[in-house]
């Protein structure tokens, strides 16, 4: 990869990136040294500010203050009070909420995306009444439809129906009570018109829940432009939370009188140290929080969020769609030389911020490809996934790891 990042970069590459606007942000980012990563889909790379706010939340937080980090019972000075581990829930939630077009108070953080998908859909399908019916992708990742499967379970009435992602709007049905969906999908990167379907959805009464695993932090989200009913999603990919970063959970102001709280844990109490016998829900979508806040990692979340507080979303689309543009046309010759077939739709408004092909041995490849310094990922059954990270990738990497993927594909062949 040395001798890679050695090659000279085409100059009307370097002319993109000398009229990016988020080419400083880079240098926010820790980036593994000869490697090009290409995972931020994944798990975000670290921003360099995390490791100062772990080591104060260690040696500080818990090694000084102890149990006097939780509350604001302790502090005078109300600023001070802000920084309470009790509150940090809140604080990333209003971050988080930013990002994807919500209220600060439609937004819990915490738990896993498995397990806010969890409470999204029994909270939705609670709403849903007579109607039993989930509808969802058959591509959708897979955790969704395991969840959906283990609530099922419970319930015992429930039916997870599958079509294909093209065949979703025309099987809106009267029955149907919950649309589950993904924005982007995981393996192809397509972009599903989230305004179109959520507005389809509600013509017939159904209630949605999307996962924006991919979206968050890779564009602007407008959950309440769309007039979304709940979202889940992910705090270590895009969002560059760390590994086993807490996800989020959205709950539409208008469901919170109505929506039950199933996972109904201390913490989404309205007073936890009230200790009282019977549950009595916090305010908005502090409900959804369910045990003890998960401090380290919120820490970490909460840090990693500031990279966002001067970015624009609409730069951070315009490159990452500049990106992909760049990256297939690209790769384009090597279609013809290698069995290499494009996933990722062409047109802009059904791509996320990945670009993914097939081939045939596709898990030998990304074996290959990371072994020289291209970090991208496979997934079942033949796909290569490679993710576009606007805030720290530039069009010259993307330069680099075509190179890169040519050689590779070269030397098997
Ligand atoms: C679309 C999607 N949903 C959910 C998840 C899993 O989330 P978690 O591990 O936080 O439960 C992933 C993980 O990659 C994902 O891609």
């Amino acid at each position: 990869m040395t001798t890679l990042q050695a090659q000279t970069v085409p100059a009307h590459i370097h002319a993109l990136d000398a009229h990016d606007p988020l080419r400083h942000k880079r240098e926010e980012f820790v980036l593994p040294e000869g490697a090009i990563y290409l995972d931020g889909n994944s798990l975000g790379a670290m921003p360099r500010r995390v490791p100062a706010r772990l080591s104060h939340v260690a040696s500080q937080e818990w090694g000084q203050q102890l149990i006097r980090s939780w509350t604001a019972q302790t502090r005078d000075d109300p600023a001070e009070a802000a920084q309470d581990w009790m509150a940090l829930p809140d604080r990333v939630a209003a971050k988080v909420a930013r990002l994807i077009g919500a209220g600060p108070h439609e937004v819990a953080v915490g738990d896993s995306t498995s397990v806010n998908t969890f409470k999204a859909l029994a909270a939705a399908l609670s709403l849903a009444g007579e109607r039993r019916v989930i509808l969802t992708d058959a591509d959708n990742f897979p955790t969704d439809l395991y969840m959906a499967q283990g609530l099922g379970t419970l319930t015992g009435d429930l039916e997870l129906r599958r079509v294909p992602a093209a065949d979703v709007a025309a099987n809106l049905t009267s029955d149907v009570g919950v649309l589950l969906l993904t924005e982007v999908d995981y393996r192809t990167g397509r972009r599903l018109d989230m305004a179109a379907l959520s507005e389809q959805a509600r013509a017939q009464g159904i209630l949605t829940v999307w996962d924006l695993a991919h979206s968050a932090g890779a564009f602007a989200v407008d959950l309440n432009g769309c007039r979304a009913d709940f979202a889940v999603g992910c705090g270590y990919k895009f969002l560059n939370g760390g590994p086993g970063a807490p996800a989020f959970l959205f709950v539409a102001e208008r469901h919170h009188a109505a929506a039950p709280v199933v996972l109904s844990g201390w913490m989404g109490h309205a007073d936890p140290f009230e200790m009282a016998r019977d549950y009595a829900p916090a305010p908005g979508a502090r409900r959804f929080v369910v045990g003890t806040p998960q401090v380290l990692s919120l820490s970490a979340l909460d840090t990693a969020l500031d990279v966002f507080a001067d970015v624009d979303l609409r730069d951070v689309r315009e490159k990452s769609l500049s990106l992909g543009r760049t990256f297939m046309a690209l790769m384009e010759p090597l279609l013809s030389r290698f069995p290499l077939t494009l996933v990722t739709p062409t047109a802009e408004v059904e791509r996320g911020s990945q670009v993914s092909y097939r081939h045939p041995q596709a898990r030998e490849v990304m074996a290959h490809l990371i072994a020289a310094g291209i970090i991208g990922d496979f997934r079942t059954p033949d796909i290569l996934r490679f993710g576009l990270t606007p805030l720290y990738h530039s069009h010259a990497d993307v330069w680099h790891a075509v190179q890169g993927i040519g050689a590779v594909l070269e030397a098997r062949a």
